[in-house]
């Protein structure tokens, strides 16, 4: 049986989320509510004509026929949004982070936990392969003890002013993804850090962060995350790379968006491992979650709501600390207007929102 369900917020991962489940076959697409006439005149003309295409949330919220809801607009109304679906039972897939607030996210997560429905949160790179990979050849003892984890992520993505604000600056909007897989690999909790930020092109916070530290079990991590990565290039280019040293072996991987690369250097074996990159692995996300649904048991592979709340209290943190680390303003923000001209012309791009109609 397919599990019935509406997608509320069609813009970038809305659309994301719609092809993938339509392509799965496990669900059907009963709503498609977006508040944006646009974005909803999009919808008409890919959805068949038995999906219904609002504009009111509460309209799928209030239809008893609808098992779950896909929370996929900007993080001002998850709260909400995951309010309303434990008050009408519904099962929850949402996007990061479940609340605008760390104390949004705290309430959130304790609201979920005593909830008589399933939930969870798109943390991506948890199903993604290569880390998966990487995981299970550091169980299977071939690095030695894990010691140092190095995170970087920098490419010429979202602009400040060009959309998700409610979600932070960069190193909190897609920065904490990497501080949620940092804690994954160390198993322990953040203990102490230092940030480094710079403001580019003088806005007022900072799009570049770098920040080191240690986790309880004494891991120690840096974590590199910029959307600041030659925008007015003539050809964009990006760099992101996991890097995991052990006492023995190391094993890290670097993709091109297209293609995954995996170096293992174990003690016993030597490979490299080259697949499809899998983007944000929605597939395996709705796919977990559907079997969740229909079996009445949570796969282990589904991120908590907790996972997010964590990673992204964290994310804050250090992008306070951040704040107070000198903080050097370099360019002008003429140039952050050239850049979002640019960005706005662009039909291919790092991370572009709204796809054009
Ligand atoms: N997990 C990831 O890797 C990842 C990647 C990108 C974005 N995201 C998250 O996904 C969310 C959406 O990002 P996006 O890039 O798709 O943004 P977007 O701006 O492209 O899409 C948001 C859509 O929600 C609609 N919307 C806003 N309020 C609404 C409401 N009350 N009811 C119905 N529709 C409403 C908007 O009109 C818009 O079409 C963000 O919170 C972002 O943090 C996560």
């Amino acid at each position: 049986m397919k599990i019935k369900v509406a997608i509320i917020g069609f813009g970038r991962m809305g659309q994301m989320y719609w092809e993938e489940m339509q392509k799965s076959g496990e669900w059907d697409i009963v709503y498609i509510c977006d508040t944006q006439p646009a974005m909803r005149e999009k919808a008409q003309k890919l959805a068949p004509p038995s999906t219904r295409i609002v504009e009111d949330e509460d309209i799928p919220f209030n239809d008893p026929q609808i098992e779950a809801v896909g929370l996929f607009t900007l993080a001002d109304s998850r709260k909400r949004q995951i309010e309303k679906a434990v008050r009408n039972h519904k099962h929850i897939l949402a996007e990061k982070p479940i609340a605008d607030s760390m104390e949004g996210e705290q309430a959130v997560v304790a609201l979920a936990e005593q909830a008589d429905i399933l939930s969870t949160v798109n943390l991506y790179l948890r199903n993604a392969w290569y880390h998966q990979a990487m995981k299970q050849f550091i169980r299977e003892g071939e690095i030695g003890e894990l010691a140092i984890i190095r995170i970087c992520h920098m490419t010429p993505g979202l602009v400040p002013g060009e959309g998700h604000e409610y979600e932070g600056p960069a190193f909190h909007d897609c920065g904490m993804h990497y501080v949620d897989i940092a804690r994954w690999y160390a198993e322990s909790s953040y203990k102490t850090w230092h940030a480094q930020g710079v403001r580019m092109w003088s806005y007022k916070d900072p799009w570049w962060v770098q920040c080191h530290g240690t986790f309880e079990n004494g891991v120690a991590f840096d974590i590199t995350q910029g959307f600041v990565y030659g925008q007015l290039s003539k050809d964009q280019t990006h760099n992101s790379y996991t890097d995991l040293i052990g006492t023995k072996g190391i094993v890290r991987m670097t993709h091109d968006f297209k293609t995954a690369t995996v170096d293992l250097h174990g003690i016993h074996q030597t490979t490299r491992l080259q697949e499809p990159f899998g983007g944000k692995n929605l597939d395996k996300l709705c796919h977990y979650m559907a079997q969740s649904i229909r079996s009445g048991v949570r796969d282990e592979h589904l991120p908590l709501f907790r996972d997010s709340a964590e990673a992204s209290r964290y994310a804050w943190m250090f992008l306070k600390d951040a704040y107070q680390n000198d903080l050097p303003c370099i360019g002008d923000l003429q140039t952050l207007e050239e850049i979002k001209e640019r960005r706005k012309h662009l039909k291919n791009g790092y991370g572009l929102l709204r796809p054009a109609l």
